[in-house]
């Protein structure tokens, strides 16, 4: 399958159009981008890594009943996804005090949630994705009631599965983002899952293995980016 026509470039993904109108390649690049992208720079091979880790992780959750937009891995930058209606609200699930919980109830990061937080921001990289709640989404019709949830099911069984995936690897699932868009009559999860888009430590040592690393500039990024996904991926 070929790319064709690019329809959408993102900050770290372009899409493109493929012969059959109902699938797209999502190619992974290496370009990094940080608050809004107001920093910006490069992790050597991070495309080559989060598609290979998201690929992996899409297919476990497969296995485990949940649907994705997911469909081949042909090459180590490109992804054949379904082409989806995108809703338009990214699903941020939490286990542990960090990023902008931790700013926003002065809390210690790291401290352990006594059960997961969901959170609703919207899609909107000219607004900075602020958060949203339900009467938002109803209001502004982002998303049917009965569509938000499903977004809170789909978003708590994900974590459930994901919390016991990442453990049995030595990472703690700290927090991420997850996106979710229409196909046919359901809802399917969309996007990518890699340490661009979540909180990965090391579950012994709280190392942190995820986009902070180039966020905060605390050195090792490629080093840590690798680690993740030798432990995701190792066997493969
Ligand atoms: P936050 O602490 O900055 O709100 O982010 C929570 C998690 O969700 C973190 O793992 C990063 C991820 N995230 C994104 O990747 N993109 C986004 O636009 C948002 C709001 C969160």
């Amino acid at each position: 399958m070929e790319r064709l026509e690019a329809l959408y470039e993102g900050k770290a993904k372009i899409l493109y159009s493929t012969q059959d109108p109902e699938l797209l390649i999502q190619y992974f690049k290496d370009d990094a981008s940080a608050f809004n992208g107001v920093k910006k720079g490069t992790i050597v091979d991070k495309g080559v890594i989060n598609n290979h880790v998201s690929s992996h992780i899409f297919k476990f959750l497969e296995g485990e009943g949940i649907k994705t937009h997911f469909v081949d891995r042909p090459s180590d930058r490109e992804m054949i996804v379904r082409k989806m209606e995108i809703i338009p609200i990214e699903v941020v699930v939490r286990n542990v005090i960090a990023g902008s919980l931790q700013k926003r109830t002065g809390k210690p990061e790291g401290e352990v949630l006594p059960k997961p937080v969901l959170e609703f921001y919207y899609k909107s990289d000219a607004l900075g994705d602020p958060m949203i709640n339900e009467s938002h989404i109803d209001v502004f019709q982002w998303a049917s009631p009965e569509e938000v949830a499903f977004l809170k099911e789909t978003g708590h069984r994900i974590n459930e599965v994901l919390f016991e995936f990442f453990k049995k690897r030595k990472i703690r699932l700290v927090d991420y983002k997850l996106e979710f868009g229409r196909y046919k009559g359901e809802i399917l999860l969309g996007d990518e899952i890699s340490p661009d888009g979540c909180r990965l430590w090391h579950w012994d040592t709280n190392e942190k293995m995820d986009k902070d690393r180039f966020r905060f500039d605390l050195g090792s990024v490629e080093e840590m980016y690798q680690k993740v996904y030798h432990l995701i991926c190792a066997g493969e």
